[in-house]
């Protein structure tokens, strides 16, 4: 494996363990064991009818989307490269009563290597895009997942918000670039999991690329799916900047007066049927 890949697998399979013992509320755990749903107000909004629908989740990580979109009444996979995550997430759909909720051990790049698979919907959430090197290779990816007629649906933050600026005394403020190519991530290290979670990580290395919106969809209409909704939002499902508030239960904005700035994004892309 690409060892920035296994240096973040490793990072992944502890956190994995952290968020899936949560002890500050972040995960909704307790919803989902429930027949409740984990999915941020934007998405589930978005998603559309999956009744019936083979759907696969990826980058899944402890599995909760998943068994939220297996409760709509999706027939649902869900697949991470992290063998934490994907312990996590079987013992989840356990408890939750849904055993006939799928979890793959993999790689994101190798996941049409497996023969037969492919999919109503592809689902993408919070978080995913980042950890990904190569942006042209994973909508590659997602339209070979596809069935004819089928879309992805992806939920994400904001790449020049949530990418390219840091927060500077209150103050959105360049300190990142605003794309990485593939041979040169930002790398770094965190001493702890982004929950406030006081446990702390060892294997701490991090690597990240920023994917500016443009090269996403550019990179979904070269592999041959159709761009049918592109969203940009005021919202993000957590607390990207200390001077965010919460916006009823489950997202995060700028307070009245504060910037006038996108902090997530969605888009639905079709693989023409
Ligand atoms: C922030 S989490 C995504 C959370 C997700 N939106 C959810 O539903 O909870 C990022 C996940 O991406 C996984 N990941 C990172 N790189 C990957 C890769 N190359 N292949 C498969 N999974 C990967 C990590 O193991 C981790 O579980």
């Amino acid at each position: 494996m690409d060892p920035r890949l296994e240096a973040n697998r490793l990072n992944w399979d502890e956190r994995a363990g952290l968020h899936a013992t949560d002890r500050t509320g972040s995960y909704r755990i307790a919803d989902v064991l429930a027949g409740r749903s984990s999915l941020h107000a934007i998405e589930a909004a978005e998603i559309g009818d999956v009744r019936g629908l083979d759907l696969v989740h990826l980058q899944c990580h402890i599995g909760l989307d998943t068994i939220s979109l297996a409760h709509f009444g999706a027939r649902a996979t869900g697949l991470d490269f992290s063998p934490k995550a994907i312990e996590a997430a079987r013992d989840f759909a356990r408890r939750a009563g849904r055993p006939d909720v799928r979890f793959v051990e993999g790689d994101v790049y190798a996941a049409p290597d497996r023969p037969g698979e492919t999919y109503d919907r592809v689902f993408t959430g919070w978080g995913a895009l980042n950890w990904l090197p190569d942006i042209e290779r994973w909508a590659a990816v997602v339209a070979r997942l596809l069935r004819p007629g089928g879309y992805l649906y992806l939920i994400e933050s904001h790449p020049i918000t949530c990418g390219a600026l840091a927060d500077r005394d209150g103050v959105p403020t360049p300190t990142y670039p605003w794309r990485d190519p593939p041979e040169k991530p930002v790398a770094s290290d965190m001493t702890h999991t982004y929950t406030g979670d006081a446990r702390p990580l060892v294997n701490t290395r991090n690597y990240e690329w920023t994917h500016p919106i443009s090269e996403v969809v550019t990179a979904l209409l070269g592999a041959g799916l159709r761009l049918e909704m592109l969203r940009e939002h005021d919202r993000v499902a957590w607390k990207a900047y200390p001077t965010l508030v919460e916006d009823g239960v489950d997202l995060w904005r700028f307070p009245a007066g504060g910037p006038s700035l996108p902090l997530a994004y969605s888009l639905r892309a079709r693989r023409p049927g």
